[in-house]
């Protein structure tokens, strides 16, 4: 009798379990991975050798998905291009390609490898999420065949797409999603499309899915959070940092804490292509985050996230990003403008000169405020307040209105708004505020030495001000007010298919270079990406030149992420 009824008990518990398996919060971890690059990406190997290749990267995330597992963690983020690094071809890339269907079949790979053909990379993924009974969220190539009755198909008769999976803890696939908004050098692959806004349920709540240059967009990374209401979102990237504005770690916790979502940002790990800079954000802020430009390591990361956190009592308010801003009267001092590019756009600028005042400086229909008083003013450091509000046009086109406080990389004015490391210079009060003509602003504060301010020295008001609150003076390298005007943007550009007109088809095709050279302690390298078939950037040159001394923070040139 008592046999008899056992798996009748444990049927019943495990309803129970589910019907109450809702989890308030959760153990998110990512993991910055050193990805193994294969020896050669210009031309191609065979499928065995890609395998290997693919293998010895999967056979570093398993160690730290077991031990991300055993820590309690209920998913895990990888990087982009985590399992086989960046440059390639289209030809050289298709080895590691593998067809990825679309999840709706209902799939456990580890469970039914054959079903879609030959696809070890996938089952190996879904073996590590069941086996381990954690979400693994990982980035690979998909590949879908097309013929001649598709006008968009390109000439070798496939799609190659850079995808996100998802496998949940019983090792189903539940997600999978295209990038929508690839980075110039990609040509390895195809652009989607329509972009794909892909979200799936758990027990600890919704998510959504993008990958590295999407956080740019409205499509799909800000629909995914204001229609379809996520909680928290899943972020691959494989992320050059470029300051002053474009270093990972600020850049990503800035946009958590204005779309007010979590973001589990993976970024891969490579100093030499300054790629270093993953973390787990929260909207009301930093969980943990890791930047390391001193070894060639991967680091694990975990933190403790609130599952749904819009239900919460200290869920941040929305900000109104111009309220102060037009509220006030732009104050007027006998300052001089001066133009200076950051990252290819021209900003206006006007120097700090003392160590306490009121500045306004104004460019298009964006004006900037701010008031600031300096612990001292030094004489071998300059600041300066920037505006801009323009078109960017380099490596994609979007609409920015930006308000930033920045050091300028000497104290001759020519170098405002280049790359700088440390600073000196301390800050014991600062309120910066814009007129910003949209809603969409992240808030970032990077002091010297890269360092992100610690939150509880600053705030965020619901009227648009970014404010010190503590009177701690604090040594700020760059503060900036970074808004995207969406509905400025250009229509999408037209996205032919890579491989370009048939009679260019033995043109087809990507080629590298690398050059270095040391002139008086300073390092300069460039790669020069060509694809002859690329039909909007035939050359793109991505450079950085560092001086020993903070090297970390010399990042310049085309080309901040992928
Ligand atoms: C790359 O080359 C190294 C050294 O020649 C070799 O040990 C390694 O197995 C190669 N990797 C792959 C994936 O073929
Ligand atoms: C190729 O075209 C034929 C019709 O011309 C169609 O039936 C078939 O499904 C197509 N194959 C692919 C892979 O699109
Ligand atoms: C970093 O990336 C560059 C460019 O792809 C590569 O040449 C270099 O070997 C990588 N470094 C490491 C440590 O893998
Ligand atoms: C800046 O403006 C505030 C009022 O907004 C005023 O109290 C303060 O004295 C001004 N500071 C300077 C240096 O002009």
């Amino acid at each position: 009798m008592i046999t008899s009824h056992f798996p009748k008990c444990v049927v019943i518990f495990t309803f129970f379990v589910l019907s109450v398996g809702a989890l308030d919060t959760f153990t998110a971890a990512v993991y910055e991975h050193a990805v193994i690059l294969p020896n050669r990406t210009e031309t191609p190997v065979s499928k065995e050798e890609a395998l290997l290749l693919m293998n010895k990267n999967i056979d570093v995330l398993e160690k730290v998905v077991k031990l991300a597992a055993k820590q309690g963690a209920h998913i895990i983020v990888t990087p982009e291009d985590g399992i086989y690094g960046w440059i390639f071809t289209r030809e050289s890339i298709y080895p590691y390609l593998e067809d990825i269907p679309d999840p709706k079949v209902n799939w456990i790979p580890c469970r039914d490898p054959k079903r879609f053909g030959y696809s070890p990379v996938q089952e190996r993924l879904s073996c590590l999420a069941r086996d381990n009974s954690i979400y693994v969220v990982a980035n690979i190539g998909d590949k879908k065949p097309c013929n001649a009755s598709d006008p968009q198909c390109p000439p070798d008769g496939r799609y190659q797409y850079n995808t996100d999976v998802v496998f949940d803890s019983g090792g189903k696939l539940v997600a999978r999603y295209h990038k929508y908004n690839l980075f110039a050098p990609e040509i390895q692959f195809d652009f989607p499309k329509d972009s794909e806004l892909v979200t799936f349920d758990t027990p600890f709540g919704k998510f959504g899915i993008f990958t590295c240059f999407d956080i740019f967009s409205r499509d799909p990374a800000v629909v995914v959070v204001d229609e379809f209401q996520v909680d928290s979102i899943l972020y691959p990237t494989a992320w050059y940092n470029t300051l002053p504005l474009l270093s990972a770690v600020p850049f990503h916790s800035a946009w958590a804490r204005a779309m007010r979502v979590n973001l589990l940002a993976a970024n891969t790990h490579n100093t030499s292509m300054h790629m270093t800079g993953s973390g787990i954000y929260a909207p009301e802020g930093v969980k943990v985050y890791h930047y390391d430009m001193e070894t060639e390591s991967g680091q694990l990361m975990l933190a403790e996230l609130k599952s749904r956190p819009h239900r919460e009592p200290d869920y941040p308010a929305a900000v109104d990003w111009s309220a102060y801003a037009r509220s006030i009267k732009p104050f007027s001092s006998e300052q001089s403008d001066f133009p200076g590019m950051i990252y290819f756009d021209q900003f206006t600028f006007t120097e700090l000169k003392r160590d306490t005042g009121n500045h306004t400086v104004c460019q298009e229909d964006l004006c900037c405020h701010l008031t600031y008083k300096m612990s001292e003013k030094r004489i071998d450091e300059a600041y300066a307040l920037g505006a801009f509000d323009g078109l960017h046009t380099v490596e994609g086109q979007y609409y920015l209105q930006v308000c930033t406080l920045l050091k300028c990389q000497t104290t001759d004015l020519r170098t405002c708004g280049e790359p700088v490391g440390s600073s000196f210079t301390k800050f014991e009060e600062f309120s910066l505020s814009g007129t910003f003509g949209t809603s969409y602003v992240f808030p970032q504060i990077v002091l010297s030495g890269t360092q992100l301010a610690p939150e509880k020295h600053y705030e965020v008001s619901r009227d648009g001000r970014l404010r010190s609150r503590s009177g701690v003076p604090l040594p700020v390298l760059v503060m900036a007010l970074y808004g995207r005007v969406f509905e400025k943007d250009p229509p999408r550009l037209e996205m032919r298919p890579l491989g370009g007109d048939s009679d260019d088809v033995d043109h087809e095709g990507g080629t590298s270079m690398k050059e270095g050279f040391i002139e008086d302690g300073e390092r300069a390298e460039y790669t020069h990406m060509c694809s002859l078939s690329h039909p909007l950037i035939p050359c793109i040159t991505l450079g950085f030149r560092e001086k020993d001394d903070h090297h970390q923070m010399q990042a310049i040139g085309l080309g901040p992420i992928l």
